[in-house]
C-alpha cells in the first residue's frame, strides 16, 4: 500500500519523505488554509522534492471553471493530480482532464456507486472518506471493501486512495482490504510506529544494560 501524506505542511512532509514514507501528498482547501500559504507556492514547493502524485484541489463548482482551474494547477508540475469533488460537474471535469493525460483524484466519495462513476469517468484515484463516514455512524471500511470488490470485478484501473484516515487501525484495515493507497496526517503515520510493549521492552533492556556497566561506543 502506498502512503500519501495528507497535509500542506512542508516540514512535516520532508521529515517523512527523508524516511522513505512518502509516495505522494494530498491537500485540500482546509489544509491550505491551515498551512497559511498560497496554494500555488506551497504546492510548487512540495512538488520540488516529492516524486509521486501531489493532489491539488479545484474550488470552482461548474465543470467549465473546474477544468480551467485544473489545467492551471496541473501546470505547477508534472506530478500534480488534479483533485475534483464527486459531483456531476466534477465527473465531467475528470473525464476531460484525464482525457488530456492528466492525473485526476476524485474526492469526497461516500458511496460505492459514486466510486463506480469515477472509475468510468477515467479517475486515476478515487478518495473514499473513511473517518467522515465513521463520524456519522456508518462504516467507512465497508466502503473500501465494496469499492475493492467492484473495481476488481471489472478490472477498473482507478486506484483506491483511502482518505480521512484518522487512526492506526484505519491504516491497518485499509492495507488488509487492499486499498492501493492511504492518505493520512503525519501524526497518524508516525504513531503507526508506537506499541506499548515496544516501550516497555525497551525500558527493561535499558535497565538491564545499565547494570552490565558496558558501552558499545
Ligand atoms: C483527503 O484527500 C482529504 O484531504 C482528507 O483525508 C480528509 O480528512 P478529514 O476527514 O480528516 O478532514
Amino acid at each position: 500500500m502506498k502512503f500519501f501524506v495528507d497535509t500542506a505542511d512542508v516540514q512535516a512532509i520532508r521529515e517523512l519523505h527523508d524516511l522513505g514514507m512518502v509516495d505522494g501528498v494530498t491537500t485540500n482547501p482546509s489544509l491550505i488554509l491551515k498551512s497559511g500559504r498560497d496554494i500555488i507556492e506551497v504546492t510548487r514547493e512540495i512538488c520540488a522534492f516529492v516524486e509521486g502524485p501531489v493532489s491539488a484541489e479545484v474550488v470552482a463548482l461548474k465543470a467549465e471553471d473546474m477544468i480551467a482551474e485544473g489545467r492551471k494547477l496541473a501546470e505547477i508540475a508534472p506530478n500534480i493530480a488534479v483533485k475534483v469533488p464527486l459531483t456531476w460537474d466534477g465527473l465531467k471535469t475528470c473525464k476531460v482532464l484525464s482525457g488530456e493525460g492528466r492525473m485526476v483524484n476524485v474526492t469526497l466519495c461516500f458511496s460505492a456507486n459514486q466510486a463506480l462513476l469515477a472509475a468510468k469517468a477515467g479517475a486515476t484515484f478515487i478518495s473514499p472518506f473513511i473517518g467522515r463516514l465513521d463520524d456519522i455512524n456508518l462504516d467507512g471500511l465497508e466502503l473500501i471493501q465494496d469499492i475493492r470488490t467492484i473495481y476488481d470485478n471489472y478490472d477498473f484501473k482507478t486506484q483506491i486512495l483511502a482518505a480521512s484516515v484518522r487512526t492506526v487501525n484505519h491504516a491497518k484495515d485499509c492495507a488488509l482490504l487492499g486499498a492501493d493507497v492511504m492518505t493520512a496526517p503525519p501524526a497518524v503515520i508516525k504513531s503507526m510506529a508506537n506499541h506499548i510493549l515496544t516501550d516497555k521492552g525497551l525500558e527493561q533492556f535499558m535497565k538491564d544494560w545499565a547494570q552490565t556497566g558496558q558501552k558499545i561506543l
